[in-house]
């Protein structure tokens, strides 16, 4: 789909980079020639990550250790990553968590847990890289994984909605605020992509992963590759004029949703043979 070297020398630093849809930006990053740098708070999990992702596709993957909660760590992080690469081209705000509970059962503490690794974390890594680029004259690309909910808000998520929709217009606002400096801001709304992380907390079991597929006009959850493709498109040189979109990449998941009619599609054909005779003789 790409040529090979699409992102050759480019320095692409993703949070959350070790598991799931991290990782999987960033082994076809590498393959397209971007250096990597991937952080989260598991050495063991970004170790072998790295490992494994430079044994098949050579490379450089380099690894750091940060809680992106915690905006010393970000800082430093940052500082570690640049000084190794002499620099660093883009940044994927990746790194987040969630679960799904009935709202009123949730403590303070557990709406912080979502919204300090969500918002919090995108906003601070977010903000560290853009000083040091606007400081250093440097051009940055910043692509933050947001969710389609972001739009609609979404029942029994409703931490990781609310700081989803915080992280959209982060990037909305700062698409403007920063377009001055070369700096871009970008989102991708992902829909349902089996990773351990989402659906052993999200969609445990098959009863319930069957209804989250039963919502997809395609029929089918998202590949992994799919999205890759779609980050990579998104950091490339082509596309440096797109500046503070959200684009969705979820089968049109939420368009079946918001689709006043779409429930119609459960209707068979005599189903619609009778419809389709009552409303004409109501025309008539
Ligand atoms: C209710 C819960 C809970 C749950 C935790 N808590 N899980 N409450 N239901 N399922 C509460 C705890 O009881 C505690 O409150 C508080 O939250 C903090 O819990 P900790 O375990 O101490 O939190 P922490 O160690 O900070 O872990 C954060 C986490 C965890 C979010 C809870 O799951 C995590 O580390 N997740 C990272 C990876 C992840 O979530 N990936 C999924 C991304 S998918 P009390 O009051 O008891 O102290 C995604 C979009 C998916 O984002 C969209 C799908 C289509
Ligand atoms: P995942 O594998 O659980 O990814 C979450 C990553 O965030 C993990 O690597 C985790 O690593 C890291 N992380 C969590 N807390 C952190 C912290 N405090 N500091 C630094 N890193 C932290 O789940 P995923 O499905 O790949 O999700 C990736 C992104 O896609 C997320 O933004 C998610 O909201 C979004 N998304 C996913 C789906 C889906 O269907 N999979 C749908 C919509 C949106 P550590 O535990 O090592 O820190």
């Amino acid at each position: 789909m790409f040529a090979p070297d699409l992102l050759k020398s480019k320095v692409i630093l993703i949070t959350g980079g070790g598991t799931g849809l991290g990782r999987a930006m960033a082994e076809r990053f590498l393959e397209l020639g971007a250096r990597v740098a991937i952080t989260s708070r598991r050495e063991a999990v970004l170790k072998t990550a790295a490992d494994e992702m430079m044994a098949a596709h050579g490379g450089e993957v380099f690894h750091t250790v940060c809680d992106v909660r915690d905006p010393e760590a970000v800082n430093q992080m940052i500082e570690t990553v640049w000084k190794h690469f002499d620099g660093i081209d883009a940044l994927v705000n990746n790194a987040a968590g969630n679960f799904s509970s009935p709202t009123e059962r949730l403590s303070h503490r557990a709406v912080d847990a979502v919204l300090n690794i969500v918002l919090h974390g995108s906003f601070y890594c977010t903000l560290a890289l853009g000083k040091k680029w606007i400081s250093s004259k440097r051009k940055g690309r910043v692509l933050s994984i947001v969710t389609t909910y972001t739009n609609t808000g979404s029942a029994y998520v409703v931490p990781s909605a609310a700081a989803k929709a915080g992280v959209l217009a982060m990037t909305r606002s700062l698409a403007v605020e920063w377009a001055p400096y070369g700096i871009t801001m970008n989102a991708i709304a992902p829909g349902p992509f089996p990773t351990a992380g989402a659906w052993d907390r999200l969609m445990p079991d098959v009863r319930l992963q069957k209804m989250a597929i039963d919502r997809i006009p395609m029929g089918r959850v998202g590949e992994k590759s799919e999205l890759a493709n779609l980050a990579a498109f998104l950091l490339s040189d082509g596309s440096a004029y797109i500046n503070g979109e959200n684009i969705a990449i979820d089968g049109g998941e939420w368009l079946k949703g918001a689709g006043q009619f779409s429930w119609m599609s459960a209707l068979s054909p005599a189903d619609w043979d009778a419809l389709s005779e009552r409303s004409k003789q109501a025309g008539k």
